[in-house]
């Protein structure tokens, strides 16, 4: 589903990402693994079209991403990927139903939000603003979230870092169930050993390079 070649990302004299090659498969679940500032984050910028990379191609089922207008990457984002951050950055003063459905509508859709957030184990939360959520909860919001528009990608940078062990794993098995049962091509960075025995591949980066 994508591949990327030859990916190289300077910024000023630093080389921050070197030689990046790989391709990810339709229903794979992938860890990014690396020691702190190895490019991780970044790769996953220039996945998710957030910025171009200095040179190298990355394609969406054959086709380049990086010559397309910025209209078009921007609707590329909008329809085909999904992110996921440490935190949660949910809008303070709307509801779990009107999270999602404030990315429907940006996107012209209109969704049953209840019917999705029941996907989740949320629906009884469907009517609490973020504060009245634990942790947990806020994470599984913004994961319904940024399943909305059904993206075909979805990127997750560190989802379990700030969760406790318990809602980590239920992070991790919503993730894979992404993957393995809806098709989605799923790309996660965590530093947290447990978590790779969900992951079909790990990823290992080092020095802005990847070594599988
Ligand atoms: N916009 C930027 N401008 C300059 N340097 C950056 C920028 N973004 C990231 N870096 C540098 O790139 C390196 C890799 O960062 P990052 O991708 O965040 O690593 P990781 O996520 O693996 O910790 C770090 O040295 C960081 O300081
Ligand atoms: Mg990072």
């Amino acid at each position: 589903m994508i591949k990327l070649t030859h990916i190289e990302q300077t910024y000023g004299e630093m080389r921050i990402l070197q030689d990046v090659s790989f391709e990810a498969k339709t229903g794979e679940l992938i860890a990014l693994v690396g020691p702190s500032g190895s490019g991780k984050s970044t790769l996953l910028q220039l996945l998710g079209l957030l910025q171009s990379p200095s040179d190298g191609m990355i394609q969406f089922d054959g086709r380049p991403v990086v010559d397309s207008s910025d209209e078009g990457r921007r609707r590329m984002r909008l329809e085909e990927i999904g992110f996921i951050f440490q935190e949660s950055h949910l809008v303070p003063f709307l509801t779990a139903a009107e999270q999602l459905e404030l990315v429907a509508e940006e996107a012209g859709r209109t969704i049953d939000a209840a019917a999705q957030l029941d996907v989740f184990g949320l629906r009884d939360r469907r009517n609490h603003l973020p504060h009245a959520l634990s942790g947990g909860e806020r994470q599984r919001v913004a994961i319904a979230r940024a399943l909305v528009n059904d993206p075909r990608l979805v990127l997750a940078d560190e989802p379990t870092a700030s969760l406790d062990y318990e809602n980590a794993q239920l992070v991790m098995q919503l993730l894979q169930q992404q993957a393995h049962e809806h098709g989605k091509t799923v790309l996660v960075i965590t530093h947290d050993e447990r978590m790779l025995t969900y992951c079909d591949r790990i990823l290992r980066m080092e020095d802005g390079r990847v070594l599988e």
